[in-house]
């Protein structure tokens, strides 16, 4: 990152469904990022098929999909990831996609994307529980990539009613919440880089 260039936060869901409430926290939270004098970047999964990993397919090199993937991590200085939790666990979509940006890859070492970035967590469900089981397996799976976590993530139960029109929260404390976890990336970001 050259001096001229701000750190930006990498905005996405670990889920692809159409409709998915977790892309739509995931925007909404990339919207306050701005909103509160950061930057963020909101990408699509779905628009980044990848192989469910194996290394025999990464032997044969890395998948275009892929590496367009980790061009974008490279340009992001931390992640904000919005997953549901699927049977109480982190989905294979999300534990897929940072197996494959956590390999080495030409001048890259393994984990290298992630070193020195920041991380924060947050979890849709249409049930009462809002996704907390797979918080903190999430969270320990972020710091085994060396990424540095936000502590206290945020759940967002019976997500499917949660939303206005507008795209925001209905309640406002959960919206606050939000707002508190995106400050704290964005202030983390601006004390160290
Ligand atoms: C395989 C599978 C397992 C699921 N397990 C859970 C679960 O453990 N807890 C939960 O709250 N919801 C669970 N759900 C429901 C998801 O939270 C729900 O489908 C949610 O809308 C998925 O997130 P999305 O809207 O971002 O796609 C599960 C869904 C699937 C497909």
């Amino acid at each position: 990152m050259t001096a001229t260039q701000s750190p930006k936060v990498l905005v996405f869901a670990g889920s692809a469904r159409e409709g998915s409430l977790n892309k739509q926290l995931a925007k909404l939270a990339a919207q306050r990022i701005e909103a509160l004098g950061g930057q963020a970047t909101f990408i699509d999964l779905k628009e980044y098929p990848c192989p469910l990993f194996d290394e025999d397919i990464e032997a044969q090199g890395m998948p275009e999909n892929v590496q367009k993937l980790r061009e974008i991590l490279a340009e992001h200085q931390a992640l904000l990831i919005a997953s549901p939790e699927y049977n109480g666990f982190i989905t294979p979509l999300l534990k897929n996609t940072l197996d494959w940006l956590s390999r080495p890859y030409g001048d890259t070492p393994g984990l290298g994307l992630f070193a020195g970035k920041w991380a924060a967590l947050v979890a849709a469900s249409p049930g009462g529980l809002g996704g907390i089981r797979a918080l903190p397996l999430g969270q320990q799976l972020l710091a085994n990539l060396s990424l540095t976590v936000l502590p206290q993530p945020l759940s967002l139960p019976k997500a499917g009613s949660a939303f206005d029109d507008s795209g925001a929260l209905s309640d406002d404390a959960t919206g606050q919440k939000l707002d508190a976890l995106c400050q704290r990336l964005v202030d983390s970001l601006a004390a160290t880089h």
